[in-house]
């Protein structure tokens, strides 16, 4: 059976449902049904989410100023030799594809290309080549402003260049990856797991090798890709990152004309 959860277990409080329910039986055994019937609308119309599921990062992650798309514009003039006009990637330059991912992530990425907590590897040499870049904005306004633009730009079509087995894939995806990246790997914002299904499959294999050879994933403050290691591991082979890769390729939807 898929199983897919929305949030890691927490210590949950009394849940409030529950609590609704034992004062329902309560009032309707005092009082009359009707009042017992204004209860419920009421308390359908309150919000039920219940708060202590948000990890932090998704309630920071909401903090992060809006962007100015009209400003990240200027900025992303100098990405546009690697990346692309569109932000389609470029991969004689080995610049990934921008436009499919998630808005949370890119601010995330470029972060962390700032702080040194990814590209910080000797072996790196386009994670440092983009760290130089990223470094180079002057703050993180100008970071929220370049994202802004990146998601106002037209998602396109990756095309797949590895030729894996994607039923193989599939199962693989299913056992390791889904309950983070989400069904066909359109990502999972409580979880921290960004979409995969708009990048190129050349970048996600290096990405994956690096997490395998701690390139990416183990500087010391770096806990969403130091979660990444030990499942990059379980890709024991070239043949089981291709097939995976088959598969999150075959789920990624045309682009919009
Ligand atoms: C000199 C070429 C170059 C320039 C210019 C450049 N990048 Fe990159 N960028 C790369 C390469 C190469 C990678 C892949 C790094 C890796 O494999 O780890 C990358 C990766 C990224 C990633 C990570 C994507 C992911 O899915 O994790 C982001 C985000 C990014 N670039 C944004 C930008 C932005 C925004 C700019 C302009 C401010 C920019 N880049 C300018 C080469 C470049
Ligand atoms: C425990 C949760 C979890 C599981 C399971 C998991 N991932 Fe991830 N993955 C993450 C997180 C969190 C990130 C973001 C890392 C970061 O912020 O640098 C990530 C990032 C990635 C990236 C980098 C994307 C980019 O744009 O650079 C790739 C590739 C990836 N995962 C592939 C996989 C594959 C393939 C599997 C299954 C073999 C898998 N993941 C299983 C949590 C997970």
């Amino acid at each position: 059976m898929k199983f897919y959860p929305k949030a890691l277990p927490r210590i949950s409080k009394p849940d409030k449902r529950v609590v609704t329910l034992f004062l329902m039986i309560y009032l309707s055994l005092k009082y009359s049904l009707h009042f017992v019937m204004a209860f419920l609308l009421l308390s359908a119309c309150s919000p039920s989410k219940n708060q202590s599921e948000i990890p932090i990062e998704l309630v920071e992650a909401v903090r992060i100023q809006a962007g100015n798309p009209v400003e990240g514009k200027l900025v992303y003039q100098s990405c546009v030799v690697c990346h692309g006009e569109n932000a389609e990637g470029i991969q004689a330059l080995q610049a990934p594809a921008l436009v499919n991912t998630d808005k949370l992530y890119l601010y995330r990425q470029l972060m962390n290309f700032r702080k040194g907590i990814r590209g910080y590897s000797e072996q790196d040499t386009l994670g440092k080549q983009m760290a130089i870049m990223a470094k180079a904005l002057n703050d993180s306004l100008a970071v929220s402003n370049v994202v802004a633009y990146i998601k106002t730009l037209q998602e396109v079509s990756v095309a797949a260049t590895l030729g894996g087995d994607i039923r193989k894939g599939e199962r693989a995806y299913e056992s390791i990856c889904g309950s983070c990246h989400g069904p066909g790997a359109k990502g999972n914002a409580l979880m921290n797991a960004p979409r995969l299904n708009g990048l190129n499959d050349w970048y996600l294999k290096r990405q994956i090798r690096h997490f395998k050879s701690s390139i990416r994933g183990a500087h010391p403050t770096d806990k969403f890709g130091a979660q990444m290691i030990p499942m990059a591991n379980m890709l024991t082979d070239e043949q089981a990152i291709h097939d995976v890769l088959a598969y999150i390729q075959s789920t990624a939807l045309p682009a919009a004309k």
